[in-house]
C-alpha cells in the first residue's frame, strides 16, 4: 500500500535556510530547508514537549530552545541529553507543483553512545571499580588528589541534576579536581550550555565542598570543553535513564 504524501508547501515558498509549521498524520511537524534538501521533522522535543520551531539548525541538527537537546534532522535521534528518545522524522518530496510529506519514517526511539558518535570513551565509573573513571584519570594524571578516600567524589554526589535526578558524578560532569589543604577547584561541564539548571548545580557543587573539613574555598570552574556526551555516564546512570 502506497502512503499518501500530502502538499505542504510551494517550491518557492521556503527559501535556503527557512522553514515552515505544517501538520503531517495531523502531528505537528516543521518543514525545513537546508540548502537544497529538505527535511519534515515531528516538531514537539521528546524531552518535554517543547515546540522546535525555533530551534537554531546547525551541522544537520535541530536544537530545542528550552534545554538545549539535539536530534538530526534525518533521522530524529536524539544526540544529546536530556532527550534519550528520537522525534519523528517525515518522508519529503519535491514534485513539479510543490514540496509533498509523507508518513513516518521510524524514529530513534533512544540512543546509545555508539549513536551519539563520540569517540571519548571516558564513562565516568567513579562508583563502578571495574571501569577507570574520567575524574579519576584525569585527577591522577594531574596528581592532585587521592581518589581513594573519595571525600570529594562522595561530596560531589549530593548535588544532584534536577532535569535528569542523577548526581553529577555518575552523570560524568565532573572533569579535573584538583586540591590544596584549604582550596578545591572542580573542572566541571554541563550536559549542554543551555541546561536551565546550571547556576543551581554550580552552587551546590560549591556548598558541599566547602563544607568538606578544613576547605574554606571552592572554586567551580565550567567548562564546554570537551563537551559533555552521554558515553560519559556510569553504567548506574545510564540504568537510571533507561538507556542500554
Ligand atoms: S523540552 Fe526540549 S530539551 Fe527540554
Amino acid at each position: 500500500m502506497t502512503a499518501t504524501m500530502e502538499l505542504v508547501a510551494a517550491i518557492d515558498e521556503l527559501p535556503v535556510g527557512a522553514r515552515k509549521s505544517i501538520f503531517v498524520d495531523d502531528l505537528p511537524a516543521l518543514l525545513i530547508r537546508v540548502a537544497d534538501e529538505y527535511f519534515a521533522i515531528e516538531d514537539v522535543c521528546s524531552h518535554d514537549g517543547q515546540p522546535l520551531t525555533d530551534g537554531p539548525v546547525q551541522a544537520g541538527q535541530i536544537t530545542c530552545p528550552r534545554h538545549g537537546a539535539r536530534f538530526d534532522l534525518r533521522t530524529g535521534k536524539p544526540m544529546c541529553m536530556p532527550a534519550t528518545s528520537g522525534i519523528a522524522v517525515f518522508a519529503v518530496e519535491c514534485r513539479e507543483d510543490g514540496i509533498y510529506a509523507g508518513p513516518k519514517a521510524a524514529a530513534e526511539t533512544s540512543f546509545s553512545a555508539a549513536a551519539v558518535g563520540s569517540t571519548t570513551a571516558a564513562t565516568a565509573t567513579v562508583s563502578n571499580p571495574s571501569a577507570a573513571s574520567a575524574v579519576a584519570r584525569e585527577a591522577q594524571a594531574n596528581g592532585d588528589v587521592d581518589l581513594d578516600d573519595g571525600a570529594i567524589i562522595d561530596a560531589l554526589r549530593q548535588v544532584i541534576d534536577p532535569e535528569l535526578m542523577i548526581n553529577i558524578v555518575d552523570l560524568g560532569l565532573v572533569y579535573a579536581v584538583n586540591h590544596g589543604e584549604k582550596k578545591i577547584q572542580i573542572d566541571m561541564t554541563l550536559t549542554s550550555p543551555a541546561c536551565p539548571a546550571g547556576p543551581q548545580i554550580v552552587q551546590q557543587a560549591k556548598m558541599v565542598l566547602e563544607k568538606l573539613p578544613g576547605i574554606e574555598e571552592a572554586q567551580i570552574k565550567l567548562t564546554m570543553t570537551p563537551p559533555w556526551t552521554p558515553d560519559r555516564m556510569t553504567d548506574e546512570a545510564r540504568d537510571q535513564l533507561g538507556i542500554f
